[in-house]
């Protein structure tokens, strides 16, 4: 019994046709004297009905033991649903199948957790469905999610090459550079004692595509990072990689706006406005207090460090004194916090490195804080204006070294954000993205501990031309060519225009970042040799793939739209990978281990 349309296809328009139907029982219902089975597909479902005076009697008996989930064949008549009973929550919800045939493809055993509705499946423990994820991605909610990451992945491909680019596949087995994040090793049998390292990305290829003369290259690439595992972070995961040569910044922000665009439109059917607006890394910390700013709420910081810089409270003054700030936030309608929300949120700020967290409460036409008393009337007044200060609000105060100031705030306001919106008093529209280019960042950022310069992004950033001369006498001002694009608060993707000099790149590496020469010459002695046969400018930019279907699906978990995700420990719960191996294996690598092996799977 081959299927004729599928199960989100027949409308008014088919009654009367004979059509077959596959897929799963959704739900069985016996009402009446009659057995109504909702069919599934992958498209949507459709209600069949048995009715003992149209079937033979052994068929309405099969249909009333079909258990949920069991894989059927149905043929019957299309007819209208009967007066009252449409579902207009369902495309096919105006008409119904009367079953002449049943064919039963196979039986399906109770299920761990049901998938035909959304309310109980959205409180099934998250393990549950990791363990049984191929039941979990039956549910209509994650078969979508799967869609339209294949459609957006289309769409991304399609406007890649209207606009020229080659999509190249980047090797998978790579060799170690241990820069960024920790990376997987994998030994090699071949020549015990030496490993190959999963890419975090393939940034070293793509740039040496650019020498290849490629010109424009993206890959929707796998990349590999051992790091903890978040919401918006998994060991593996897929970006939008892409590189071109002879280009600017602005270059790579009109291609970026125009995918993004196409995404948009195609995904959501959306238009989003372009250019995106900019900011910069130091316009968003002092505002905002983060370099991935949500601006779609205001709560912004304002600084106070020459208002206190003789103040009579003594904690404003000495960081003040001592180099630093003074910053503060109006979370208005925050006044009835009580002593004991405050006090987490200062032990939040205190995880971040904050000495305290002073706070103003303004409740019946009162400031009530420990520490205005010490305030005189032109710094009160200066509050009062700079921050709007009206009956309701709560003020809170980060006093330190400047970006520790800001850091601290800026965890504060999306704190504060996040009450407010469960309060319901703070409430932003679903539909609403805000784009956002973050520019201008510091090219290197000072380890204390370590007492050396290290890349901010990565070493292939180019600096801002003008600056490269302050790389050797004043490395804390020069400003880096890289951009990082931001939406609603998350880091969707970042890239820069890299070093094609060679010189410049080996000044980067010895002198700046202080490697040795041999270490260099070991890492990247290669592409310093390639930056000497013809490489041209060029420059690029990863965008998080997984990140930006979460986004477009509206979920806060990148787990929502990876087929095969893993835990925050990194395994996967349906495979139980990773585990352990056979003795013989490890041999052949001489690689003998020095914990006890772990015979999970024996
Ligand atoms: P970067 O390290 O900023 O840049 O990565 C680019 C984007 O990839 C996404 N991303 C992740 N997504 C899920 N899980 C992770 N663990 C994870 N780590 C990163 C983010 C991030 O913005 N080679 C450079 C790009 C370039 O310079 O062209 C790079 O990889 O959305
Ligand atoms: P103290 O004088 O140390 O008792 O602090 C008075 C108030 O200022 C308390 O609410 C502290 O949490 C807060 N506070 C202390 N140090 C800082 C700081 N560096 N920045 C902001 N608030 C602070």
């Amino acid at each position: 019994m081959k299927r004729t349309h599928h199960c989100n296809e027949l409308r008014p328009a088919h009654i009367g046709q004979v059509v077959t139907l596959a897929g799963w029982v959704h739900s069985r219902r016996d009402l009446g004297g009659l057995i109504f089975i909702d069919v599934r597909d992958r498209e949507g479902r459709t209600q069949t009905v048995f009715d003992p005076s149209c079937v033979p009697a052994d068929v309405f008996e099969r249909a009333g033991a079909l258990r949920s989930e069991c894989v059927v064949s149905i043929t019957g008549k299309v007819r209208r649903r009967p007066e009252g009973t449409d579902n207009p929550k369902i495309a096919t919800g105006e008409v119904e199948v009367l079953a002449q045939s049943l064919d039963v493809l196979n039986v399906a055993d109770v299920l761990p957790f049901p998938v035909d509705d959304p309310e109980i499946a959205s409180k099934v423990n998250e393990e549950l469905r990791l363990k049984y994820r191929y039941l979990d991605l039956r549910r209509p909610e994650m078969s979508r999610n799967l869609r339209l990451r294949s459609r957006v992945a289309t769409a991304i491909r399609v406007f890649m090459e209207e606009q020229g680019f080659l999509e190249v596949e980047t090797p998978v087995l790579f060799k170690s550079t241990p820069e960024g994040a920790r990376e997987f090793l994998v030994p090699n049998r071949r020549e015990p004692g030496t490993f190959y390292a999963l890419p975090q990305s393939p940034q070293q290829f793509k740039q040496m595509l650019m020498v290849a003369g490629v010109e424009r290259y993206y890959q929707l690439a796998r990349c590999f990072r051992d790091e903890d595992q978040r919401a918006d972070r998994q060991l593996e995961f897929t970006q939008l990689d892409l590189e071109m040569s002879f280009v600017e910044r602005e270059d790579i922000y009109r291609l970026v706006e125009g995918v993004l665009q196409r995404v948009w439109k195609v995904a959501l059917d959306a238009d989003i406005a372009t250019p995106f607006k900019r900011i910069s890394f130091e316009e968003a910390m002092n505002r905002y207090g983060i370099d991935k700013p949500d601006t779609r709420f205001e709560m912004e910081l304002a600084d106070f460090t020459e208002d206190f810089r003789a103040s009579g409270f003594k904690v404003f003054k000495e960081a003040v004194a001592n180099g630093g700030v003074v910053k503060a936030l109006n979370a208005k309608g925050m006044a009835s916090a009580t002593q004991g929300q405050i006090e987490t949120m200062t032990e939040y700020a205190k995880s971040f490195g904050a000495r305290g967290l002073a706070y103003i409460k303004v409740e019946g036409g009162e400031w009530k804080s420990p520490i205005v008393k010490f305030f005189s009337d032109a710094e009160k007044s200066a509050l009062a204006t700079r921050l709007k200060i009206e009956e309701g609000d709560l003020i809170l105060f980060a006093a330190d070294q400047w970006l520790t100031a800001c850091e601290i705030l800026g965890k504060i306001r999306l704190y504060c954000a996040d009450i407010l919106k469960a309060a319901g008093k703070l409430v932003i529209p679903q539909d609403r993205f805000d784009f956002l280019w973050v520019v201008d960042f510091p090219l290197l950022s000072f380890d204390k501990e370590q007492n050396r310069w290290y890349s901010s992004h990565h070493p292939f950033t180019a600096p801002v031309p003008e600056d490269i001369p302050l790389l050797r006498t004043d490395p804390k001002k020069v400003r880096g060519q890289h951009y990082d694009i931001v939406v609603n608060g998350v880091e969707l993707g970042g890239g820069s225009i890299r070093i094609h000099q060679p010189d410049v790149q080996k000044l980067v590496f010895e002198e700046v970042l202080r490697l040795p020469p041999e270490t260099v010459q070991a890492r990247f002695g290669y592409m310093l040799e390639a930056f000497r046969y013809g490489a041209p400018p060029h420059g690029g930019i990863a965008l998080g793939f997984d990140r930006l279907l979460a986004i477009l699906c509206g979920t806060p978990s990148i787990r929502d739209v990876i087929a095969f995700p893993k835990t925050a420990k990194g395994t996967d719960l349906m495979t139980d990978a990773p585990s352990s191996v056979d003795p013989k294996q490890l041999r052949e690598l001489y690689i003998e281990l020095k914990v006890p092996r772990k015979d999970k799977d024996s």
